[in-house]
């Protein structure tokens, strides 16, 4: 039986968080073997606020390091860079004529990266979700593993694909969004009402993939908890301690009964360290490969020029069908 097609992506826009790996990256590991996997540096999705162009190339290449360090075989998985496939700015063209303004409009991402950036609310940062439906379409992907934040992403992806079927006939695959079970959302150390972001003020409130051990620990140490000193699962009351339980449980892959078990009658000192020392234990591996991949840029090179040109294909393909159905002349 043919292999199902996945496809996902991250923003080349600095260091990532322990959210993005553990809402995204880490559950991409795990769909490796089963799945045809195509994984891109969302690069272009990144112009949408200002970059310094060094650091957004440097960014890019990290990126590659980080997705190979975090556990993908680039043997198996394609991988590659969303501005060099010239099918994903021509399909997201085609697209935009698809999508309604009404419906840009009600996105949320839109709404908060406008108020977060109201001196460059910018047409790209409107028509944002119409790229990323692109890069889902041209590649017929059937799932789309994502952090919960990225699901009303998913769900416009969906109503333009089935919109442009209902007038040309089958053309789209309409894919489904794959969320994991825990760690959809990742909330911040200091805010936990909030998912931990890569653009979060506090350098406490987050924890990035490149921080070192000391600051990890630094950082759960001085995570907001509650005044219960009872490690228990209650998102609504307890969102401190549920959020390092759900941290703890992903990499542990221990449910949150057996964690409540496992540290029955002990404080949150206890308990925090613990969490801190998953964290470090997973991350330090990773780290090691992520610095020796980083001094070996030719290796990234021959990475994503594999993967690019086997996405090329692939959506090349998907948009001469396209330009045929609308009427474009296709030699
Ligand atoms: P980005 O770069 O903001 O985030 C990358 C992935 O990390 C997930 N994520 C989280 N998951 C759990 N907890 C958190 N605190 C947390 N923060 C981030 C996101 O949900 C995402 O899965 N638009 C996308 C990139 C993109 C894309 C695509 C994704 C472009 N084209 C096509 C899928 C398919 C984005 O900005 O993700």
């Amino acid at each position: 039986m043919e292999k199902k097609t996945i496809l996902s992506g991250i923003q080349a826009t600095g260091s990532l968080t322990l959210g993005n790996y553990l809402g995204a990256l880490n559950n991409w590991v795990e769909m490796q073997d089963k799945y045809d996997c195509y994984y891109m540096i969302a690069d272009l999705h990144t112009l949408t606020i200002r970059n310094d162009p060094e650091t957004l190339r440097e960014n890019t290449l990290k990126l590659i390091a980080l997705y190979v360090a975090a556990g993908l075989d680039p043997d198996k998985n394609t991988i590659f860079i969303q501005s060099h496939i010239p099918a994903h700015p021509a399909l997201s063209w085609v697209l935009n004529c698809y999508t309604y303004m009404g419906e840009l409009n009600r996105m949320t991402q839109f709404k908060d990266k406008s108020l977060k950036h109201a001196d460059n609310i910018n047409s790209g940062l409107f028509t944002y979700p119409v790229l990323m439906a692109a890069d889902i379409l041209a590649y017929n992907a059937d799932l789309v593993p994502v952090g919960d934040d990225q699901k009303q992403h998913l769900e416009i992806t969906r109503d333009i694909a089935e919109r442009f079927n209902s007038i040309y006939g089958n053309t789209f695959k309409i894919p489904e969004v794959y969320i994991g079970k825990v760690g959809a959302r990742i909330m911040g150390l200091q805010n936990p009402t909030s998912k931990m972001s890569k653009s979060a003020v506090d350098p406490m409130d987050k924890v990035l993939l490149t921080d070192s051990p000391d600051e990890i620990r630094k950082k759960f140490k001085k995570a907001v908890t509650d005044s219960e000193n009872c490690v228990r699962y209650d998102v609504t009351n307890k969102p401190g301690v549920s959020n390092l339980m759900s941290i703890y449980g992903i990499i542990k892959n221990k449910s949150m009964e057996d964690i409540e078990k496992e540290f029955s009658g002990q404080g949150y000192g206890t308990f925090k360290t613990a969490v801190a020392e998953a964290v470090v234990e997973r991350l330090e591996p990773l780290q090691k490969k992520y610095n020796e991949l980083l001094e070996n840029p030719d290796k990234l090179k021959a990475i994503y020029e594999k993967g690019d040109k086997k996405a090329k294909e692939k959506s090349d393909k998907l948009l001469k069908e396209v330009y045929k159905k609308i009427g474009l002349v296709v030699e």
